[in-house]
């Protein structure tokens, strides 16, 4: 076994025996919970986080008042930060009726020093900090902050060696995440995550696929394999591998029958892949694919490596090769020097496109990136405007392709027993819909067809086939 996965084995043997020691003398087990922000990869680290605190004996419960609370943070934008800020302010409170309670932070935002230097001058009741490129340390980490008194801090600049294997607790059974790489070189001039994640590394697709192998041997039917730019996944291995090729390889994986993946850069998205897409009933009919904006100048700004035209093309090549396939975008508003025009080429792609859903964001600055350094940032008046503009178009447009599917039968694979109605469950259709329908427990973990009765916006309920 590697060195450092025996050493942390070793580690979590020795959290689970500080833990039922503790969990002795209280005369009840102890309870963790993970507070998880931002996107699929933090929702997959926060897995591996459940994994070795279940490992160790905590009982976790989601709950934040716990005696081990996590916070898994995002720093993509200002108001992420500000929203764990607020958490903290909360938190203390349930620190001081629970003397037992320790507080942990990781994610992106620790990897900033001015985040670790505010939160150690001014939350001194945090017990543990942590980055992302030491997660894996986590069990480690765990027992020097259950046997001490101070605050426990361990960030790293750059990331060490990936430890595989690990345990896991996934959060739903049948279906999971999985990292093919981590961090980002595009260095979009707007976006902290290169300086946050650090440089692109791929897994080995051995690693990958064996990883895949055994979640489909263990129940799981659906994986959305996850980097921040998929599509350069493998060109840095010392025998380089397309992502199109690894995405083949587990299409051929038995017991897999619904594949995702996110995201796609729009620069690198090769023929290759769509070909690859269009060739499997298994991966799904849905790509992410972020546009940021549709003004080729501010494209250029930006380090975004394509333009309007191009990104417009790049769309007819894939609907012509899957006309049902359903597209979704991430776009920003009020970028520094966005003019009216520029504004407005967004908007045109918008239109042309149709996106079946988008994510729009106003611009955020993030200290550290090229963008924070410019003096010409859009009035704010100007910047909700446009927003208001952006959002009631997409939402048109979201609702107009929703409409399409009513009266046809997707396949749905089923999540859950709805929240408000236990006589229906709850899924996801390939598109990432969501459907509502009348059914019981025995179908969660399934994919069932189900007749799209009545679309609701956003969402339909449905009748199983
Ligand atoms: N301001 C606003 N939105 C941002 N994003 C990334 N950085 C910023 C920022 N500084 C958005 C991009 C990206 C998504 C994950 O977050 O649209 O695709
Ligand atoms: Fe940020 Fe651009 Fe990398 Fe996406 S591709 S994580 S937007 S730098």
């Amino acid at each position: 076994m590697d060195k450092e996965l025996e050493k942390q084995y070793y580690y979590i043997a020795k959290a689970r025996e500080i833990v039922k020691e503790k969990s002795e003398a209280l005369g009840r087990p102890l309870t963790a919970g993970i507070v998880t922000m931002g996107c699929q990869m933090n929702a997959r680290d926060s897995e591996k986080l459940n994994g070795i605190l279940t490992a160790v004996g905590y009982e976790v419960t989601g709950k934040e008042d716990a005696d081990l609370v996590v916070y898994n943070t995002c720093t993509v934008r200002e108001n992420a930060n500000n929203k764990v800020y607020g958490h903290l302010g909360y938190l203390q409170n349930y620190k001081k009726h629970n003397p037992e309670m320790k507080i942990a932070m990781c994610g992106c935002m620790m990897q900033e020093p001015a985040v670790v230097e505010k939160i150690r001058e001014s939350y001194r009741f945090v017990d543990l900090i942590f980055g992302t490129h030491n997660l894996y340390k986590f069990a480690e980490l765990l027992v020097q902050m259950l046997e001490s008194d101070q605050m426990v801090i361990d960030v790293w600049e750059e990331a060490g060696s990936v430890v595989e294997s690990l345990p896991t607790k996934r959060k739903y059974s049948f279906k999971t995440g999985v990292n093919i790489m981590f961090g980002c070189n595009n260095f979009c001039s707007y976006c902290i995550v290169p300086y946050v994640r650090g440089r692109e590394r791929s897994r080995e697709p051995q690693e990958i696929l064996s990883e895949i192998k055994a979640y489909a041997e263990d129940g799981v039917c659906e994986v959305m394999l996850l980097g921040q730019n998929v599509n350069s996944y493998g060109k840095t291995l010392e025998n380089p591998v397309s992502f199109a090729n690894l995405l083949q390889q587990v299409t051929e994986i038995d017991g897999i029958e619904r594949i995702r993946f996110m995201t796609s850069h729009p620069k690198d998205l090769s023929d290759e892949l769509i070909g690859v897409m269009a060739g499997s009933d298994k991966i799904c009919r849905h790509l992410h694919l972020p546009l940021q904006s549709g003004s080729t100048r501010i494209l250029k700004d930006m380090n975004r490596r394509y333009t309007k035209e191009s990104y417009l093309a790049l769309v007819d090549r894939i609907r012509n090769a899957m006309p049902d396939i359903a597209l979704t975008t991430d776009i920003i508003v009020g970028y520094p020097g966005e003019t009216e025009e520029d504004f407005m080429e967004t908007m045109d792609v918008v239109r042309r496109v149709e996106y079946d859903s988008a994510f729009t964001f106003i611009y955020s600055k993030r200290t550290g990136t090229p963008a924070a350094k410019r003096t010409d940032q859009v009035p704010k008046e100007e910047v909700d405007r446009h927003f208001a503009m952006l959002l009631s178009e997409v939402q048109e447009a979201g609702a107009r392709r929703a409409k399409r599917l009513e009266g046809s039968i997707g396949k749905v694979l089923v999540e859950q027993i709805n929240r408000q109605d236990a006589g229906l469950v709850t899924g996801r259709l390939e598109n990432n819909s969501v459907v509502h329908f009348p059914g019981g427990s025995d179908l969660i973990g399934q994919i069932v067809p189900v007749y799209l009765k009545e679309c609701k916006g956003f969402y339909y309920i449905g009748e199983m086939r």
